[in-house]
């Protein structure tokens, strides 16, 4: 059996829901407390076993590669100033190799992922979108990987979300379930609000085989003008079963601004430096608050 040792993240979106932050700036660099998303995406990779990570970037992208890249001069600095922690937190990553490679235009997250079939040749694959940060014992990749090394067979993470945000999500339509994994008879994309047929919604951590790109050539234009992901999974699933696993852990949507105010203050919160004083500042707001509408 091959091993996962590849992952891909898509980072070429447009990022429109937080514009006009994200006019110059991708999302992905958008930080929660103190570390960009896509910072706690490739450290989930990295504790999952993954060796070489592709980075699908796009226009005004550069930021990224800055970022997993070594800054000398930054460096320099720090150590002369004796700032050794701070120095650890600035190190490119050595446990890995960041590669990327550039999408031309943002055709949708199934274009993203086909952009990378060169890179993937004939292995199975990890992809991890930065829309979604899960805090787990163990890390949610981890746990799908193990799911694959099970069954040799594609597999999608989910999770259960409330009926009415069904329509925001890919859904998958189970048949079987065995534990926390699930054979699936369908995977819509975006379901219109009522018509879900489950609320298992894909959260962005998957496995594929190779046999995905042979899908993802021939895939057209879908829902919301993209060539979307969900329905080349949906044919392959056809032809060779793609499973659907429910992992352990909490996750954070960092893809939408109320997802990411609530998850900044909710790491803000957890966070052994500044915590404490956010607790007092966010309880000093709300007073505040009641105060100005006596
Ligand atoms: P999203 O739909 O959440 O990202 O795609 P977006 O399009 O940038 O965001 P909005 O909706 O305009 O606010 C999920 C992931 O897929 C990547 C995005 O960068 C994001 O990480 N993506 C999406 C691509 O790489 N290419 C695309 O063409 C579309």
């Amino acid at each position: 059996m091959k091993t996962i040792k590849k992952a891909i993240i898509p980072a070429a979106g447009l990022g429109t829901r937080f514009l006009p932050a994200t006019k110059a700036m991708p999302k992905e660099m958008l930080p929660i407390v103190d570390k960009p998303t896509i910072q706690y995406i490739v450290d989930e990779a990295i504790a999952s076993g993954i060796e070489d990570i592709l980075i699908v970037t796009g226009k005004g992208k550069r930021s990224i590669e800055d970022h997993f890249d070594n800054n000398f001069e930054l460096e320099r600095n720090l150590m002369d100033k004796g700032k050794f922690e701070l120095l650890e937190k600035v190190k490119e990553p050595s446990e890995v190799d960041i590669h990327y490679i550039r999408q031309k235009e943002p055709k949708g997250l199934g274009h993203a992922v086909w952009c990378a079939r060169k890179f993937i040749g004939d292995e199975p694959f990890a992809v991890l979108l930065g829309d979604d940060i899960v805090q787990a014992d163990k890390p949610a990749l981890k746990q799908l990987i193990e799911q694959y090394e099970e069954t040799e067979r594609s597999v999608v993470g989910v999770q259960k979300v409330p009926e009415n945000e069904t329509s925001r999500y890919g859904i998958v339509d189970p048949c079987t379930i065995e534990g926390r994994r699930y054979q699936v008879s369908h995977f819509v994309e975006k379901p219109a609000p009522g018509t879900a047929p489950s609320n298992l919604a894909i959260m962005g951590r998957y496995i594929f085989t190779p046999e995905i790109f042979t899908f993802l050539d021939k895939q057209e234009i879908g829902a919301g003008g993209e060539i979307q992901l969900t329905d080349a999974i949906q044919e392959l699933n056809e032809t060779e079963r793609v499973y659907a696993y429910d992992f352990e852990g909490k996750r954070y949507d960092v893809g939408e601004k109320l997802g990411f105010i609530r998850t900044n203050l909710e790491f803000a919160l957890q966070n052994e430096e500044i915590g404490e004083e956010v607790e007092r500042v966010v309880r000093d707001l709300l007073m505040e608050k009641e105060r100005a509408k006596l």
